[in-house]
Order: structure tokens, then C-alpha cells, then sequence
């Protein structure tokens, strides 16, 4: 079975973006591929975050896995916090990453921008992000389409460990969906659907009340035509819309553009109202049923002691190879 591995940030409420661009299709791998999925809560402390609220938002990120679909008997759940070597490994992986190839990220270079003080752990986030990834050897790490770059950085890290050292890590490949890999804001399409930005109007939350999020559905922003079709460009928030309805019914874009010749807006609106809700409901119904008593809690201790058995193993590889340790095997 060939392996996969990628995790969320528990920052803020999770949105449709993550779902569709990253959850959704975990939970579509897990039957073929071996998969371990975490939680990123070392990478969302390089924004503060409130004590509570980070505790929260860890524990619904985890039930909202499995209210998702995620089944933790068939895929490896657990918080990067439990497993030590993910810190270990990103600070050897750290010191082989130039600051130049840091300072190119979007994400950093977006801070810079906005002229925010900004934490050293924004810079030197890529190379913990290299460490989750390199530690299990997967074979692919599905994302959404900002996080292609990050991956990108990770396989020339790799490259440059193997060839400093010997072959030691398998070289990643970002797996991005064609649709849905960027979800945008729903009242400014031109920009992404974030969990950063609360301007909740534009931006839906897997734990949204039912009718807020189908309001948010039918007041999204779209043009001055009338008739639904795809085009990016021009109608950015059709075409948002359209790639949340394809990846939630599972069918092409044509066929539903063909559904809606000759309707005007508002039916499509509509229509998408009452699939989003429901998509949300299922998943709101089963999270509810999750959080109560010590279930999360065990799941969590038996996906960190079998990400633990893998990444010890690795860890102790990649530090006979670089001579930090210093006894003979
Ligand atoms: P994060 O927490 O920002 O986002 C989690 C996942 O959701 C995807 N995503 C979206 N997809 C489509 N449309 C959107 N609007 C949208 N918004 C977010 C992201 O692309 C991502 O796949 N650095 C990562 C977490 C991480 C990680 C890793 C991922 C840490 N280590 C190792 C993979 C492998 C992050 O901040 O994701």
C-alpha cells in the first residue's frame, strides 16, 4: 500500500476550504492508501494563540476528522505535539534549508507584507513542515493548492539530505485536487476561503449553524449575468460556486452547468444552499455524538504510540547518518 500523510493547523474554526481542499479527500484515500493524519498544533503557535481556544480548537479538529469519515482503525490520527522527534527532526532539516529558500514562502513573505511583527517561527515554520513530512516516507501528501509551495521546499530538502548523506528520505509528491484545491471567500472570490480571516460572511465553518451557512450560500457574491457557468477569470464567484457543488455531489462541472441552462442564479443558489447543509448536517450530528466522553482521547494515544514506532525509527536512522550519534550500531 502506498502511503500518504498530511495535517491541519488547529487555528480558528475549520472551514469548507479545508474541508473540501484537504478533509474530503482524505477521507476518499483512506480505503487505498496507508494514511497518517494529524493535527499541526506546534505549527499554530507561530501565531498566538488563546490557551483555551487552542484546546478547543484541537479537540473539535480531531472529532471533525472522524465526524468527516475519517475511520481511526484504518488511518493513523494524532497531534504532532505527542510525537517529540517531529521537533527534532525540523531543527536538523532546519539547519539545511538556506534562508533564502525560506524567505521565498508565500505565507512568510504575505507577513512581511502586511507589515506584521512576525514571529521567528513563521520563517522556520517550512522546516518542522518538512520534518512531519519526511519522517513517515509518504508517498504523496494531499493539500490544497497554497501549500503545493511548502511540499515543493520539502522535496529539495530531501533531495539535498540524500545526496549529502545517502539515500534516507522518499521524496514526496504534493497531490492537489483539480477542483476544490482553492476554495474562495464567498464575498471576495478573488481571495481564499481562510480560517485566519474572520469576516465569517464570506467564509463557511464546518460547524456553522445549518441556516447561517446556507444564508451564506445564497448571499455569495457572483456577477451581473445570469447564466451559470465556469470561468474563473471572469466569473470568479460562479465558478467558486460551482467547484464547491462539483466536489460535493461528485460530479463534473458540465453536467451541473447543463442542469442550470436557461435558470437563472437564484435556483443555483438555492440548490447549493440545501447541499452544503446537509453535507453539514451529517457531519454535525456525528461530531456531537463524538465529543462526549474519553473516546477522542484513546484515539489519540493509539495514533501517537504507532506514529511514534515509525518516526523513532527514522529519527534514530537520520541521526547515525549525520554523526550525531556516536555509537557503533
Ligand atoms: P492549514 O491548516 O492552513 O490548512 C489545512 C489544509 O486545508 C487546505 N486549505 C484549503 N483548500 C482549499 N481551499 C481553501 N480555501 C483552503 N484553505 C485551506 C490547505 O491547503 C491544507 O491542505 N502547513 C499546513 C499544515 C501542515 C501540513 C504538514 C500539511 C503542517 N505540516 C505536513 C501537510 C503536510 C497548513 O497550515 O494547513
Amino acid at each position: 500500500m502506498k502511503r500518504m500523510l498530511s495535517g491541519i493547523k488547529p487555528t480558528g474554526r475549520v472551514t469548507l476550504g479545508n474541508y473540501i481542499g484537504a478533509i474530503r479527500p482524505f477521507v476518499s484515500y483512506q480505503d487505498e492508501y496507508e494514511m497518517f493524519i494529524f493535527v499541526a498544533n506546534l505549527h499554530s503557535m507561530t501565531i498566538y494563540q488563546q490557551p483555551a481556544e487552542l484546546r478547543k480548537n484541537t479537540k473539535d479538529l480531531i472529532a471533525l476528522y472522524i465526524a468527516a469519515g475519517l475511520d481511526p482503525n484504518k488511518v493513523t490520527l494524532f497531534l504532532q505535539s505527542d510525537v517529540l522527534e517531529h521537533a527534532q527532526l525540523g531543527w536538523y532539516l532546519g539547519c539545511l534549508a538556506s534562508m533564502g529558500e525560506l524567505s521565498r514562502m508565500t505565507q512568510y513573505k504575505d507577513k512581511v507584507a502586511k507589515g506584521e511583527v512576525i514571529g521567528a517561527g513563521i520563517f522556520n515554520y517550512p522546516s518542522l513542515m518538512n520534518a512531519d513530512i519526511l519522517m513517515y516516507d509518504p508517498d504523496y501528501v494531499p493539500v490544497g493548492e497554497d501549500q503545493k509551495q511548502h511540499v515543493e521546499l520539502c522535496r529539495d530538502i530531501a533531495e539535498r539530505f540524500n545526496s549529502r548523506y545517502s539515500e534516507t528520505f522518499k521524496i514526496p509528491e504534493p497531490l492537489v485536487a483539480k477542483v476544490g484545491g482553492r476554495i474562495m471567500d464567498l464575498q471576495n472570490p478573488t481571495k481564499k476561503m481562510s480560517k485566519s480571516e474572520e469576516t465569517s460572511k464570506g467564509c463557511i465553518y464546518i460547524l456553522d449553524d445549518i441556516n447561517v451557512s446556507k444564508k451564506k450560500i445564497k448571499s455569495a457574491v457572483t456577477d451581473s449575468e445570469s447564466y451559470v457557468h465556469f470561468d474563473p477569470i471572469n466569473k470568479p464567484g460562479i465558478s467558486n460556486l460551482l467547484e464547491i457543488y462539483s466536489t460535493l455531489t461528485n460530479r463534473t462541472i458540465e453536467d451541473i452547468e447543463q442542469q442550470y441552462v436557461g435558470k437563472g442564479y437564484g435556483e443555483f443558489k438555492n440548490d447549493l444552499a440545501e447541499i452544503v447543509g446537509s453535507e453539514l448536517e451529517k457531519i454535525q450530528t456525528r461530531y456531537k455524538e463524538i465529543t462526549t466522553g474519553s473516546y477522542l482521547d484513546d484515539i489519540l494515544e493509539a495514533g501517537a504510540q504507532k506514529a511514534r514506532f515509525v518516526a523513532r525509527k527514522k529519527l534514530a536512522k537520520v541521526e547515525r547518518k549525520i554523526g550525531i550519534t556516536i555509537k557503533k550500531r
